[in-house]
């Protein structure tokens, strides 16, 4: 039986790809390995901890000794989503950024190559490429150029891998995915924010003028790309994701206050973002040629479903407003 190790498996796209294969019936063993940082929850995979097989692992991707235990249970495959992810975060503070994207993914790397995994898919973002003008899109080749000390540390991760590939033949595949929404993301990215905030009539803060650009896409468009990616990924290739879903940030915001029946009295124009990227756009064709993978949702129809699931789920945003669900651990499986 394969065993695949999914690393941040209790954050957003990592809980979405697990639910994914669980629903799927793959005939996989998972293992989750996931640090429960303040984006960890294990509450994003409650419907599914007792399925039989899943197993989850508190532990740190930096930690060698804790990485070395979990592949010595007979690591086959990996998918790598750990990660700190938000760049207003690494603007604040690089560091984390630098120890768990940077670190944490070499660290995983020497593992998994010791442990003579078959396949490592190093889950990566669209925001590695830098910043577009108003035309181009990025494509698999064009230069790294990142802007954010997020987008950084996941560029220097991408690198490393490239260079376990090259010098190792380590079976290695990075995806760059564009951003992505749906259930379960955590409430600091803009579409999760902005719901939250809108449902307590509270303002939503938009950067700078409004009109800077992401090309978005439904986290199960996303998780349906990386398995595709590892089912029949080349070793050694980058393969793009996007959803062909191109909105200022304004569009998406009065997208959202029309959803909700809010008012435009609602938005702030907030001081910008430092180094703010302009506009993402992806070009995914090689990924639609080589692995029969397109994103299937119609933008305005996930997100429709991506607010019922906010508005059907307050007590998943509320346990985050008040830190509840740092406590979850503690109530399922003891102290750490
Ligand atoms: P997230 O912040 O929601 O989740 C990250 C998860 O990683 C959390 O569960 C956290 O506890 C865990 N983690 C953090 N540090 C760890 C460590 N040192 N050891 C073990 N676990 C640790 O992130 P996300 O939005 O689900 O993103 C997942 C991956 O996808 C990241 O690598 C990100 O760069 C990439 N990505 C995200 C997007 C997006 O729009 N969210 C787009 C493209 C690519
Ligand atoms: P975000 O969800 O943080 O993703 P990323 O910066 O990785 O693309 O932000 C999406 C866009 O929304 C980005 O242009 C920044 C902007 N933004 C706001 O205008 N206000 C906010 O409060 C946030 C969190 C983001």
């Amino acid at each position: 039986m394969e065993k695949i190790l999914v690393t941040g498996g209790c954050g957003f796209i990592g809980s979405n790809f697990i639910r994914l294969l669980l629903q799927k019936d793959l005939p996989w063993d998972i293992v989750n390995f996931d640090l429960l940082t303040y984006a960890g929850n294990l509450a994003n995979l409650k419907d599914w901890q007792n399925h039989p097989r899943l197993k989850f692992f508190k532990g740190d991707i930096a930690d060698r000794q804790a990485v070395d235990q979990v592949f010595s249970q007979g690591i086959t495959r990996v998918v790598h989503f750990a990660a700190e992810s938000h760049v207003d975060r690494s603007i604040l503070d690089s560091g984390p950024f630098i120890r768990t994207n940077v670190v944490g993914t070499q660290v995983l790397l020497d593992s998994a190559r010791s442990h003579k995994v078959t396949k490592f898919v190093h889950v990566s973002t669209d925001e590695v490429y830098g910043s577009l003008g108003d035309s181009g899109f990025f494509t698999e080749e064009t230069p790294l150029a990142p802007n954010s000390p997020y987008s950084a540390s996941k560029a220097a991760s991408d690198l490393i891998v490239r260079s376990y590939v090259h010098t190792f033949h380590f079976p290695a595949v990075i995806t760059r995915c564009s951003n992505n929404y749906g259930p379960y993301q955590f409430p600091e990215k803009l579409i999760p924010l902005f719901i939250s905030n809108l449902c307590r009539n509270e303002p939503v803060p938009v950067y700078g003028d409004g009109l800077n650009v992401r090309d978005w896409i439904h986290v199960e468009d996303h998780c349906k790309g990386i398995l595709a990616v590892l089912e029949k990924g080349q070793p050694g290739e980058v393969y793009n994701l996007g959803g062909k879903s191109e909105r200022t940030n304004m569009e998406l915001t009065k997208a959202l206050l029309q959803s909700l029946g809010k008012p435009d009295s609602l938005i702030r124009y907030v001081k910008d973002r430092p180094g703010h990227d302009r506009r993402y756009a992806i070009d995914c064709s090689k990924a639609e040629k080589e692995l029969g993978w397109q994103p299937q949702w119609v933008f305005e129809n996930g997100l429709q479903e991506t607010v019922r699931w906010y508005l059907d789920n307050p007590e998943w945003v509320n346990s985050i407003r008040t830190g509840d669900y740092l406590r979850y651990y503690q109530t399922q499986y003891g102290n750490s």
